[in-house]
């Protein structure tokens, strides 16, 4: 007997994406890979850090820093996020916030909170696809999140119901959203916030790229509308999940959640029995550099990654053929790329690596119910400008061909 037989029926939910392999190839040197979606690493604030942990380890400070701390966090970067959220218009105070290791924890978190099997999350078609990871765990179904769908609240219930369980969220990555780089207009997020007040459900404002806008006007976070609605933070249904990964550090690990106290009561309780705490080095050394020249450092990320999603978007320009349209993303690390009928992004990665030495991620990983084969996801964060020329000139090429052939 193999012990594949006694797993418990959540590893059936936990499938390796068909992508995977694929993804492997793009650590060959020459691929220009639009793949990765993440930051560069020479915009890491690597001397600050430096400084941070330097100073979390002397005079006798490694006392706290090498040490066990509790589950809700740094108090010093509760205070600091919590500012930082006021100046959203969040109005909160260190006890509605929660520092997660990454905002990854946070989703896994709040799956484990909210859904039991068999009951609905509600998701973007395409949506962020650690997200579906993170919930899949819980033995969920998901149903289609779309602001423009008029859908009401009722077929919604109706649906759920009909597959034994209840809607207990809606997810979205609110700006410039992974996959598809859209940023939820006002309007959209004041309907998806009736939607929840109307389903009793949570709404999940997954807010990981919120500081990475180039141009265009800010929206205020769902949190904060539903805070003026409803005069009190601790009167919301919104869960708002924060990151720095985007901004200092990925691999440092640290998020936070900013909710009602209720929640954040539960989710330390969850906090505990997962992983006691977020490093508590990499909180104090996270506090530090925040706490010194973060909105002058944001601000040189943002002139780097805007650089490069003009330059992107120019030569989307130049190089797609007719048919093919693409997302003009105000912030973030992607730009989404629709393709006509009948094309299939992960068939155009095959050809696109073996041929042309190019890759990004094909749309068909981002849906829940493996629609939308006809799609790429595209990052510039992490690639030269003239390598940007060049891939997407590639991909010109491979869209062409395939569209011939
Ligand atoms: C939309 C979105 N949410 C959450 C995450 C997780 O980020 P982290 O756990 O590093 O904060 C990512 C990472 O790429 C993301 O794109």
């Amino acid at each position: 007997m193999s012990l594949t037989q006694i797993f418990a029926t959540r590893a059936d939910h936990m499938k390796a994406s068909e992508i995977r392999e694929l993804l492997k190839l793009m650590a060959q040197p020459d691929i220009i890979s639009f793949a990765g979606g993440i930051p560069d690493p020479a915009l890491f604030p690597t001397e600050r850090f430096k400084q941070a942990m330097n100073a979390a380890l002397s005079d006798g400070r490694h006392a706290q820093s090498l040490q066990y701390s509790t589950s809700e966090g740094d108090p010093g970067l509760r205070q600091w996020i919590a500012g930082e959220m006021g100046k959203l218009g969040i109005d909160c105070t260190p006890a509605n916030i929660l520092i997660t290791s990454g905002s990854q924890q946070a989703l896994d978190y709040l799956g484990k909170l909210f859904l039991s099997p068999g009951d609905t999350a509600l998701v973007g078609w395409p949506t962020y696809l650690g997200a579906l990871g993170a919930f899949n765990a819980y033995e969920p179904h998901f149903d289609r999140l779309d602001a423009h769908a008029n859908r009401s609240a009722g077929d919604y219930r109706t649906t759920s119901a009909g597959r034994g369980g209840q809607v207990k969220m809606a997810y979205l990555s609110v700006d410039f959203a992974n996959p598809t780089g859209v940023t939820l207009t006002r309007d959209e997020r004041e309907s998806i916030l009736d939607l929840g007040d109307e389903l009793g459900c949570a709404v999940i404002e997954d807010a990981a790229y919120q500081s990475l806008r180039y141009d265009g006007e800010p929206v205020p976070p769902m949190l904060a509308l539903e805070i003026a609605r409803k005069g009190s933070i601790e009167d919301c249904r919104t869960i708002y999940c924060g990151s720095f990964s985007k901004t200092l550090s990925p691999g440092l690990r640290v998020g936070w959640v900013c909710a009602a106290g209720p929640v954040i009561a539960q989710l330390v309780l969850e906090k505990q029995a997962g992983d006691l705490h977020t490093p508590t080095l990499n909180q104090m050394a996270v506090a530090d550099v925040a706490a010194d020249g973060f909105d002058a450092h944001i601000a040189g990320v943002r002139a780097v990654y805007k650089e490069r999603r003009d330059r992107m978007l120019a030569a989307l320009e130049r190089h797609m053929p007719d048919g093919a349209g693409w997302t003009r993303p105000e912030g973030g690390m992607f730009v989404w790329v629709s393709l006509p009928k009948g094309l299939d992004g992960a068939e155009l990665l095959e050809q696109a690596v073996a041929q042309e030495r190019v890759a990004f991620v094909p749309g068909g990983a981002f849906f829940a119910d493996g629609s939308g084969r006809n799609s790429l996801r595209l990052s510039f964060s992490n690639s030269a400008p003239e390598d940007i020329d060049t891939g997407i000139e590639r991909l010109g090429r491979v869209i062409r061909n395939a569209l011939v052939t």
